[in-house]
């Protein structure tokens, strides 16, 4: 479903990318995880077309993407949900949903995608009226992935869901996205907590210093030595 090919990206003076190559296949919940500082969130925004590449390719569905505006990428049916949420605080659970389908004009295609994701999570139904601002931290990261399943997207692009969140609120932010899995949504899933997401997770590529320094099933990866060293403490 979606391939990088040799990636070279970064910003204006700093090349972060070094010729990252990885694949996700439809179905899959893919873990790309790595220290900080290694270029996690700079592949996820390349992806969603925020970042030009220096060289390379980007394939979505065997078409080319990477020379694609981002609103076009999602149009396409690719969904980044960015680690700083970038919801609207002074509106309702309810609107905040609604803005995720402005794609879709249909409105009644949007009230049933609204109905499907609050059976998805009904902790969102029972507080659709709430202002999002007003939300706890897992409720918001939960209301920002379900905003950005309001396009109906093929590929969901999640950057550190579980960042400042505690240990019983990370496990239902995971719990929905295994859910998403289960209803057929590809995601490509970065973490810090490697423990859990290899736990989870179908595959996983490790990134260090801009470089895809590993890959493989899983469970593989969580048995592999270096990672049990760098990333598990074990
Ligand atoms: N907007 C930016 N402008 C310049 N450099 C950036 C920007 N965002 C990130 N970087 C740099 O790019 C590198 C990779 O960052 P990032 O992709 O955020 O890593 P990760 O998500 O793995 O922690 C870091 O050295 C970071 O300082
Ligand atoms: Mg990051």
């Amino acid at each position: 479903m979606l391939e990088l090919k040799n990636i070279n990206a970064g910003y204006d003076f700093l090349q972060v990318l070094w010729d990252v190559s990885f694949r996700v296949d439809e179905g899959e919940l893919v873990a790309l995880i790595g220290p900080n500082g290694a270029g996690k969130s700079t592949t996820l925004r390349t992806i969603a077309g925020l970042i030009k590449l220096k060289s390379g390719e980007i394939l979505f569905n065997e078409k080319v993407i990477n020379d694609k505006p981002t609103h076009l990428i999602s149009q396409m049916g690719i969904s980044y949900v960015s680690e700083k949420l970038n919801l609207f605080t002074g509106m309702s659970v309810r609107e905040n949903l609604i803005l995720g389908a402005y794609a879709i004009r249909d409105k009644e295609v949007q009230l049933e995608t609204l109905a499907y994701i609050f059976e998805l999570f009904p902790r969102l139904e029972e507080r659709k009226d709430q202002l999002a601002g007003t939300m706890s931290g897992g409720e918001r990261k939960m209301l920002a992935i379900a905003r950005g399943m309001m396009s109906k997207p093929q590929l969901m692009l999640v950057d550190e869901p579980s960042l400042g969140l505690q240990p019983n609120l990370t496990q239902d932010v995971f719990s929905a996205l295994i859910q998403l899995r289960e209803r057929g949504v590809t995601v490509l899933l970065v973490e810090q907590n490697v423990n859990a997401t290899l736990s989870f997770s179908d595959r996983a590529y490790v990134l260090e210093q801009g470089k895809i320094v590993m890959e493989g099933p899983s469970k593989e990866i969580k048995a592999n030595k270096h990672v049990r060293n760098a990333y598990l403490g074990i």
